[in-house]
């Protein structure tokens, strides 16, 4: 018998939880036994709902254990306070002092339930919740995201896909309107993004991999490597060396989730399409296709954009950028827009002493030499991508994402080389 002595509120809209507006609950606990206890009360509070393994909405409230690091614990908490504002944490241990339990609660944990867990203290607990997600209906609180994903791909190795979705990452996260944002290694034939970042990750793709029924929010958040920048990092963890692969059902959870906590999600797909990639690609909201004027990589791009149009992928979802352009360049440009039947939608300008100096440096370009053409160039498609999500907000539709029209802006900054 469910427990019907509460009534929550009618809780309206698309909340944190899911599309029937029922708040989802998280358990992100190691202990089997305070887990299957919890489980079982929490299925008989009528108005909330365990969150199932299909689910990538953000849940609304995560019940966490304390880890043996709290520290570890309260920093979890405070980056899922941060990226998710309408999420409640509760924690749960077998005991905590009270400096501890102060250092959690302003961690922002809301309630604490010490083991072994009581049914009256968790019942009385998430009717408070549930008090306070009807108290913030139609206040923003509890909405859930649905962040772009602008997918970067090489049409040939060494075209500066990577060093393009850095940059754009970086340029995305300094947008005066502060968005979240999450950079991703999706190539998995020479993952080295977090070279361009001078990161030591200690996680990766592969720890999801390992066992893909430990994904969750908290779990994602966790395996994330914070930059100095704000971004957060997620490497590929392989390459061309390494043993096993990534896989699309891999990449597709992690894709969901993290598209339900950030703002932007971009994507360093390599250059290969193999069905990993290709999975990617459907997740994304653009695909932008890396580009350069050289013959060879013309060439390949040209194979890539056919690939691309004959599996399905709707075309103006699908952006051409050219890397390392010179002004001097632009009957070269028309000519290579006609080969590949599609117009440039950016022209990033040639700066090598200037991206060279980035990779070795382990620093965006938009850093290192802010004033260049080329860190103009990136972070004016920063905030090209802003206006067309502001446009958009609201109106739950990705049409001026992919009306070729709107979004079509042409930056031919001159090169300065
Ligand atoms: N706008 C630019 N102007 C000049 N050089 C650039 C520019 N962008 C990137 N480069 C340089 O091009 C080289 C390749 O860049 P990057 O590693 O980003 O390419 P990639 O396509 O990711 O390569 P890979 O196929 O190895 O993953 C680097 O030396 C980088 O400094
Ligand atoms: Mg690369």
């Amino acid at each position: 018998m469910k427990d019907k002595s509460w009534k929550p509120k009618r809780v309206g809209g698309d909340s944190s939880s899911t599309s029937s507006g029922v708040p989802v609950i998280e358990l992100s606990i190691r202990s089997a036994e305070c887990k299957a206890t919890l489980e079982s009360i929490i299925r008989e509070i009528e108005g909330v709902r365990l969150k199932d393994s299909q689910d990538a909405a953000v849940p609304a409230l995560v019940i966490m254990e304390l880890e043996d690091n709290p520290e570890d614990t309260f920093s979890l908490i405070r980056e899922m306070g941060k990226l998710n504002k309408g999420t409640e944490i509760f924690l749960t241990a077998s005991r905590l002092d009270s400096v501890m339990l102060l250092e959690a609660m302003r961690a922002g944990a809301k309630e604490f339930l010490a083991q072994p867990v009581q049914k009256q203290e968790v019942v009385d607990a998430i009717r408070r919740f549930l008090d306070r997600v009807a108290a913030h209906v139609g206040k923003g609180a509890g909405q859930r995201k649905s962040g772009k994903i602008l997918a970067f791909f090489g049409g040939k190795g060494g075209v500066g896909t990577t060093s393009i979705a850095v940059n754009v990452a970086a340029a995305i996260n300094k947008l005066p309107s502060n968005p979240s944002v999450a950079l991703v290694d999706v190539n998995q034939h020479g993952g080295d993004l977090p070279l361009y970042l001078d990161l030591q990750p200690n996680h990766s793709f592969r720890d999801i991999a390992t066992d893909l029924s430990r994904l969750d929010h908290a779990f994602l958040i966790r395996i994330l490597t914070k930059t100095e920048l704000g971004i957060q990092v997620l490497p590929s963890g392989y390459d061309d060396l390494s043993t096993g692969r990534l896989s699309p059902d891999c990449v597709e959870a992690t894709l969901r989730l993290l598209q339900a906590n950030f703002d932007y999600v971009i994507l360093d797909c390599g250059h290969v399409l193999d069905l990993t990639t290709k999975k990617a690609l459907e997740l994304a909201t653009l695909i932008l296709v890396t580009s350069t004027l050289m013959v060879p990589v013309v060439h390949r791009t040209k194979r890539i954009l056919e690939l691309l149009r004959g599996s399905g992928f709707p075309p103006n979802k699908i952006r051409l950028v050219m890397n390392r352009f010179l002004t001097a360049e632009q009957d070269v440009l028309k000519e290579t827009e006609e080969i590949l039947k599609q117009k440039a939608f950016w022209l990033f300008p040639n700066d090598y002493p200037s991206a060279s100096q980035a990779v070795n440096s382990g620093k965006p370009l938009i850093d290192v030499a802010p004033r260049s053409a080329v860190a103009k160039s990136y972070r004016d498609i920063a905030s090209s991508f802003d206006d067309q999500a502001a446009q958009q907000a609201g109106k739950g539709s990705l049409v001026g994402w992919l009306n070729p029209f709107k979004g079509r802006k042409v930056q031919s900054s001159p090169s300065g080389a």
